[in-house]
């Protein structure tokens, strides 16, 4: 079969094409002719700087739609041709993916496979952190970075139908803003000059609950964005920028929480939890609250394409690679 897999890091470029051997499904585990794969921002940062790597080659790739090849032993309630989506911990860019029982869900009605290779890793995460991790109450106010991405284009229209009481987005283009002002958002300020739009937007009270994937400074700064008794989810380090710390004096005054989230280390963890979750925030596609709009789709061995439109951050919404169907 044919997969994509790099040998070393570095651009786009450094992702090939490869004939490899078929895989078969160990015990608790299912194979997947995939159909399409979606592409994350982890799996940028695994090809250019070893995220979650461990050894070369890697085959990058953690969610995937299509049809059960073959189901390996113990697996129950999953059969050979069902159509699903999964969750998976790499090797998605791949004709046949590998996938854990317990991450895999038959598709909801009205939700098709190309739908569903959108889904895996932005909607539950998106979920959790305004709810399950964030604890959003109706009424209150939201501000979130890289608001027009996959997470982002989600967790608006996720907090918006929990009825927030404003959401505000991050951003680093006037594209992007139009983006995220059709996907739930209120209103959206660069990056340089969000501090200074809470606090206008806000009249000085700062917002309630902030999902930061950027770290670094741009988590400090979010921190001064905290409304009496705020939170702030942490969820990814797409700055680069060594891990934070905070401490006593920044949540001692004025009550503020930090938490963090991580889908993958939660399908490790608990994965009854995560597919519990998961199955909640599918709920919100099937019944139509939530878009998830894929935005480009490139042919599986075109994946480098797909990485330098979001490594060039101008994307929006969900990309995707088309392997078959
Ligand atoms: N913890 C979890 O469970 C989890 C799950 C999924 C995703 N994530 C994280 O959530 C974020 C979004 O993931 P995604 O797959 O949906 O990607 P995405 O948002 O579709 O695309 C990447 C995003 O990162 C932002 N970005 C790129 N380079 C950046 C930089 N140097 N500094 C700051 N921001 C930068 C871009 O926004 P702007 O150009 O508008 O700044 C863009 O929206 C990523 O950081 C990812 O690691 C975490």
């Amino acid at each position: 079969m044919r997969a994509v897999e790099f040998q070393e890091y570095g651009g786009p470029e450094v992702l090939r094409v490869v004939q490899v051997e078929t895989p078969e499904p160990g015990p608790g585990q299912v194979t997947v002719d995939a159909a399409y794969a979606g592409v994350n921002f982890a799996d940028l940062k695994a090809r250019a700087e070893g995220y979650r790597v461990g050894s070369l080659p890697f085959r990058p790739g953690l969610e995937v739609s299509g049809r059960i090849r073959a189901v390996g032993p113990g697996v129950t309630g999953l059969r050979p041709g069902q159509e699903v989506a999964a969750l998976v911990d790499r090797g998605a860019y791949a004709e046949v993916v590998v996938a854990e029982a317990a991450a895999v869900l038959p598709l909801p009605a009205g939700v098709d496979l190309r739908t569903a290779a959108a889904l895996p890793t932005v909607l539950p995460t998106a979920h959790a952190l305004l709810h399950e991790v964030g604890r959003l109450r109706a009424g209150e106010t939201v501000l979130v970075h890289s608001a027009a991405g996959g997470v982002g284009t989600v967790a608006g229209q996720l907090a918006r139908a929990a009825g927030a009481g404003a959401v505000y987005g991050v951003v680093s283009s006037a594209a992007k803003a139009a983006h995220a002002l059709e996907h739930g958002y209120d209103e959206v300020f660069t990056e340089d000059a969000f501090t200074d739009g809470v606090r206008r937007a806000t009249r000085g009270r700062g917002v309630d609950l902030v999902l930061d994937p950027v770290g670094g400074d741009t988590l400090r700064r979010g921190l001064d964005t905290l409304a009496v008794f705020g939170r702030l989810v942490s969820f990814g380090n797409a700055s680069g920028a060594p891990p934070w710390q905070v401490g006593q004096p920044e949540l001692y005054e004025g009550g503020r929480s930090v938490a963090g989230f991580s889908i993958l280390s939660l399908a490790r963890s608990a994965p009854e939890e995560l597919r519990r979750l998961t199955e909640r925030a599918l709920r919100t596609v099937a019944e139509g609250s939530v878009r998830v709009p894929v935005t480009a789709q490139f042919p599986l061995a075109d994946a480098a394409g797909a990485h330098e439109l979001m490594g060039g951050r101008t994307s929006t919404g969900k990309l995707l690679l088309r392997i078959s169907g």
